[in-house]
C-alpha cells in the first residue's frame, strides 16, 4: 500500500521552493503544502495581494499563485507547527561556496541544510519523509541521517525519518515549463515506501516512464554532474567565440553546424558573456572540492578549467570595450543593457553584469544601468560586494527606469543580458543619440547587423567577425 501524502512543508521560499511547490499544489489540489521561510519580509511578498510583488519574477508563476494561494498553497514563518502537521518536508534552502575557513571558495556551506534537519528532527511527528531538493554535496544525506538521529537520541517520542533526495533541474527563466514538463523526475534513497510516496505526488502529472530511481549517491552526485557538464558545453563554446573572433568564422554558424550532429546536440551552444547564476559556479567549485577530497587532482583540475574560462570571458569583453574606446573609458558613459544573469528572470547572482561593469567602473567608467525586471537595490548590492573585495574603483554607476536616457550622449552600449525587448528597441533612435563614434557591444549576439548596416555606430558582435 503506498503512504498517502496530504500535508507537505517546504523548508526554503526561494528560487526553488517557491515555484516547485506552487506546481506540485497546482497539479495535486488533495495536498496541502505550507512553504516556510525564516526571512519574513519573502514571505510577506509571496503572501502579496499584488501579484507583481511576488519575490520572484518567472513566467506563468503568478497565475499559479493566484489559483492556489489560500486554497492548499499557504506561505508563512510558523517554521515549527508547519514542520509538526507535515508527512512530507523538502529541504529547499540555500546552498551557497563557503566564504571562509576551510574550503573557503569551494566547499558548500552546509549550515542552512544543517539548522534544516535540526529543526525537522526537533519537531516532526510520527513518520516523516525528508526530501534534499537542495544541491547537495554527494553523501549529504548521511549528515542529515546523522543529525536527525542524534537530534532524537534523547527524545522518547515515536519520530521515524526517511530521507531521499530529489534533485531538481528546472532552469530560472522557464522554470514553470520545466516543472510541469521535466525531461525526468530523478530519485535516489532506500526506503521504497518513501520513494513510492515521492513518485505517487509526481505521477499527478508526469508520466510514469520519466521517474528515475538510483541510490542516493548517484542522486546527489547526478545534480552536479549535470550543471558541470551544461557549464562545460558554454565554456567550450565560449572558448571557440575567441577564436572565431581571430578567424574570421562565425561562432553562431558553427554552433549550428555542430549541434546538428546528434551526438552533440543544438541546445546549451549560444556563446555570450559566461554563465552566470547561483548554481553554476558553485556546484562546480564543490565538485572541484569533494574530488580533491578523494585525491582525484587531475579530474578537480579539468574541471577548474570550465571556471578558468568563464571568467577570463568576461575580463576578455571588458577589455574588448575598452581597447575599442581608444583604449580608455574614463568619464566615459556607457549604457549597459541588463543585469539579470539571463533573459526572463530578475535573479542577478553571479551574473556576468556584475563582474564586466565592476570592470569598467575600476576604470573609471559611467555607467548607465538598464534592465527590465533588476532593481536598484540588487544592482547595489552587487556591485557593493565587489567593491568590498578591496576592488577599488572610481567609476560611478546610475540606474535607468528606461533604455533611451541610458543611450543618450553615451560612446557605447553594451548588451549582457538576451532580454526580448532589447531586440525590439528603436536603434536608429539609440544610434542618433549616442555620442560620435559609437559603439554598440553585443555580447549576447540578439541584433540582426542587417538592421544596424546603415547607422553610423560601430556593431561588435560576440565570436563574429566584426569591423574592428
Ligand atoms: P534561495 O536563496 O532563493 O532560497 C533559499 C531560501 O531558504 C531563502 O529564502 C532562505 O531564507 C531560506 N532558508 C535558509 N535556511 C532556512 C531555514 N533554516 N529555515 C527556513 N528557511 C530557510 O535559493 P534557491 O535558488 O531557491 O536554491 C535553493 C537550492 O536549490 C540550492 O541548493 C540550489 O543550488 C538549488 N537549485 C537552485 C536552482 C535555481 O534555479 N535557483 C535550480 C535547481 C537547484
Ligand atoms: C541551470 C541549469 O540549466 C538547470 O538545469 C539547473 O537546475 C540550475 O542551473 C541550477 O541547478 O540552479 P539556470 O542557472 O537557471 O539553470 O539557467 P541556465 O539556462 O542554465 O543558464 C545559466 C547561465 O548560462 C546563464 O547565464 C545563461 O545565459 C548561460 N548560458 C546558457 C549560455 O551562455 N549559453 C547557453 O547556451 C546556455
Amino acid at each position: 500500500m503506498i503512504y498517502k501524502i496530504r500535508k507537505i512543508c517546504c523548508i526554503g521560499a526561494g528560487y526553488v521552493g517557491g515555484p516547485t511547490m506552487a506546481v506540485i499544489a497546482d497539479k495535486c489540489p488533495q495536498i496541502d503544502i505550507t512553504v516556510v521561510d525564516i526571512n519574513k519580509e519573502r514571505i510577506e511578498a509571496w503572501n502579496d495581494s499584488d501579484l507583481s510583488k511576488l519575490p520572484i519574477y518567472e513566467p506563468g508563476l503568478d497565475e499559479i499563485i493566484k489559483r492556489c494561494r489560500n486554497r492548499n498553497l499557504e506561505f508563512s514563518t510558523n517554521i515549527k507547527e508547519s514542520i509538526a502537521k507535515a508527512d512530507m518536508i523538502f529541504i529547499s534552502v540555500n546552498t551557497p561556496t563557503k566564504k571562509k575557513g576551510f574550503g573557503a571558495g569551494q566547499a558548500v556551506d552546509l549550515k542552512w541544510v544543517e539548522a534544516s534537519a535540526r529543526q525537522v528532527g526537533e519537531y516532526a511527528r510520527g513518520k516523516t519523509i525528508i526530501v534534499e531538493k537542495s544541491t547537495l554535496p554527494v553523501r549529504t544525506a548521511e549528515t542529515i541521517k546523522n543529525i536527525l538521529q542524534s537530534v532524537n537520541k534523547n527524545n522518547k517520542s515515536s519520530k521515524y525519518f526517511s530521507v531521499l533526495s530529489n534533485p531538481e533541474f528546472l532552469s530560472e527563466g522557464t522554470a514553470i515549463k520545466d516543472l510541469e514538463n521535466p525531461d525526468r523526475v530523478l530519485i535516489g534513497g532506500e526506503d521504497i515506501e518513501a520513494i513510492e510516496a515521492l513518485e505517487e505526488i509526481y505521477l499527478n502529472w508526469i508520466d510514469k516512464s520519466k521517474v528515475l530511481r538510483t541510490n542516493l549517491w548517484s542522486s546527489e552526485l547526478s545534480k552536479l554532474t549535470a550543471n558541470a557538464f551544461l557549464a562545460q558545453r558554454i565554456s567550450s563554446i565560449n572558448a571557440m567565440s575567441a577564436l572565431c573572433e581571430a578567424t574570421g568564422a562565425n561562432v553562431n554558424e558553427v554552433a549550428e553546424a555542430i549541434g546538428l550532429d546528434k551526438r552533440i546536440g543544438k541546445n546549451f551552444l549560444k556563446a555570450g558573456p559566461g554563465f552566470g547564476g547561483s548554481c553554476f559556479k558553485k556546484d562546480i567549485m564543490n565538485l572541484i572540492y569533494i574530488c580533491n577530497l578523494y585525491g582525484l587532482h587531475e579530474v578537480s583540475n579539468y574541471w577548474q578549467k570550465v571556471v578558468d574560462i568563464n571568467n577570463w570571458q568576461q575580463h576578455r569583453i571588458s577589455s574588448k570595450i575598452i581597447r575599442s574606446l581608444f583604449g580608455t573609458v574614463n568619464e566615459k558613459k556607457l549604457g549597459i543593457y541588463g543585469f539579470s544573469f539571463k533573459a526572463n528572470t530578475n535573479d542577478t547572482r553571479e551574473s556576468p553584469a556584475i563582474q564586466i561593469c565592476t570592470d569598467l567602473l575600476e576604470e573609471g567608467a559611467n555607467l548607465h544601468i538598464y534592465d527590465p525586471k533588476v532593481t536598484s537595490i540588487q544592482i547595489q548590492n552587487e556591485l557593493k560586494i565587489k567593491h568590498s573585495e578591496n576592488l577599488d574603483y572610481c567609476g560611478k554607476w546610475t540606474y535607468e527606469k528606461n533604455y533611451i536616457d541610458a543611450a543618450k550622449d553615451a560612446d557605447a552600449i553594451v548588451i549582457i543580458t538576451e532580454w526580448d525587448e532589447f531586440k525590439r528597441f528603436n536603434w536608429h533612435e539609440i544610434s542618433n543619440i549616442m555620442r560620435s563614434p559609437s559603439w554598440i557591444f553585443d555580447t549576447r549576439c540578439i541584433l540582426d547587423p542587417k538592421d544596424l548596416e546603415k547607422l553610423s555606430t560601430n556593431l561588435w558582435q560576440l565570436g563574429t567577425s566584426n569591423k574592428d
